[in-house]
C-alpha cells in the first residue's frame, strides 16, 4: 500500500512541482484546485500513477471538510498533507476589494488551519512509512517582516509560519512532522494575480521546480523551516537583526516600480 500525499493548489506553480516530486517518491496524489483542466492534465502526464481530483474554491466556507469528507468517501488516509494553495494582493490596504482580501485571508489561513485540523487526527493514527508522515506547509520570506503594499499578505504567511512552528512542538513524540517552507519571489503566477508584476519584488526570482525541491528535501529530512536560495537566506537572517521599522521600510521600498 502507497502512503498519500494531498496538496492543496497542484494546478501550477510550485504545487504542480511538488506533485511530481511526491509521485516520484512513489504517493498516492491527492490534488486540489479550482482549475479541473489543469489538474486532469496533471493527471494525464502522470499516467499510471495513483491520482485522485478534487476540484474545489478553498476560499468558499466549509471547503476543507467536504475535502476531507471526498477522501474519506474514497477511503483513503492522508499521510502528507501539503497546504500550497494561497495568493497575494498589492497595493494600498483600502484601495483593495475588502471581499478579496477576506478571500485571500480564507484560502491562506482558515482553509489551511482547517485542513489541518481535520486530518491531523486521522495522520497520527497512520501507520509509519519508510517514507515520511507530515505537515508541509508553505508560507513565505514575507513571513518574516510587515510588507507595506501587500499588509494582509505578508501578515498571513507570518500567521502559517508562527502556527506550524507551535505545531512542531505539539507533535513530538507523534512520528510527524511539520516542515514550513518560505520562498522568495518564484517565477509562477503569483506576481499576475497579485497585481504585482511591475515591483522590484520580480527582479531576482528562482524557478518554481527548484523551490518545490527544496522544500521537498527539507520535508524528507523533517526540517522545521526550509529558506531557498542564498539570497532569500540572507534575507531571513538580516531580518532577525534588523527593526522592524527598518525591514517594513526595505519591504515596502521592494515593492515598488
Ligand atoms: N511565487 C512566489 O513568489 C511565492 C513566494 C513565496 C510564497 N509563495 C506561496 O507559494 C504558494 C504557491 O503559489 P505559487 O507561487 O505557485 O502561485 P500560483 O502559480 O498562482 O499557484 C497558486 C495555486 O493555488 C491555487 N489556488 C489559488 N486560489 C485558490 C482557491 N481559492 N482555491 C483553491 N486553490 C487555489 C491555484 O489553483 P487554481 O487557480 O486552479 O485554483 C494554484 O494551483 C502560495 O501559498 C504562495 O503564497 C509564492
Amino acid at each position: 500500500m502507497r502512503p498519500t500525499a494531498l496538496i492543496t493548489g497542484a494546478s501550477g506553480g510550485i504545487g504542480y512541482e511538488f506533485a511530481h516530486l511526491f509521485a516520484k517518491a512513489g504517493y498516492h496524489l491527492i490534488i486540489v484546485a479550482r482549475s479541473e483542466d489543469k489538474l486532469r492534465e496533471l493527471q494525464d502526464e502522470l499516467g499510471d500513477h495513483p491520482v485522485t481530483v478534487i476540484v474545489e474554491d478553498l476560499s468558499k466556507q466549509g471547503a476543507a471538510k467536504r475535502i476531507y469528507d471526498v477522501v474519506h468517501r474514497h477511503e483513503l488516509t492522508v499521510e502528507v498533507l501539503v497546504n500550497n494553495a494561497g495568493f497575494g494582493l498589492n497595493g494600498d490596504f483600502d484601495s483593495i476589494n475588502l471581499k478579496e482580501q477576506q478571500d485571500m485571508l480564507q484560502v491562506n489561513i482558515n482553509a489551511l488551519t482547517e485542513l489541518t485540523y481535520y486530518f491531523l487526527p486521522d495522520m497520527k493514527k497512520a501507520p509509519l512509512f519508510d517514507i515520511p508522515k507530515g505537515i508541509l506547509n508553505i508560507s513565505s520570506t514575507a513571513a518574516f517582516q510587515p510588507g507595506p503594499k501587500m499588509a494582509v499578505y505578508y501578515a498571513s504567511k507570518a500567521y502559517v509560519l508562527s502556527f506550524s512552528e507551535a505545531l512542531v512542538e505539539e507533535l513530538q513524540g507523534t512520528g510527524i512532522t511539520v516542515t514550513t517552507l518560505c520562498p522568495g519571489a518564484t517565477e509562477t503566477n503569483f506576481f499576475k494575480r497579485a497585481n504585482a508584476e511591475n515591483t522590484k519584488l520580480t527582479k531576482s526570482q528562482m524557478t518554481a521546480d527548484d523551490v518545490a525541491k527544496a522544500g521537498f528535501l527539507g520535508f524528507v529530512k523533517g526540517k522545521r523551516v526550509v529558506v531557498p536560495g542564498a539570497l532569500n537566506t540572507s534575507a531571513a537572517v538580516m531580518s532577525k537583526f534588523l527593526p522592524r521599522s527598518t525591514t517594513a521600510k526595505i519591504a515596502h521600498y521592494i515593492d515598488k516600480e
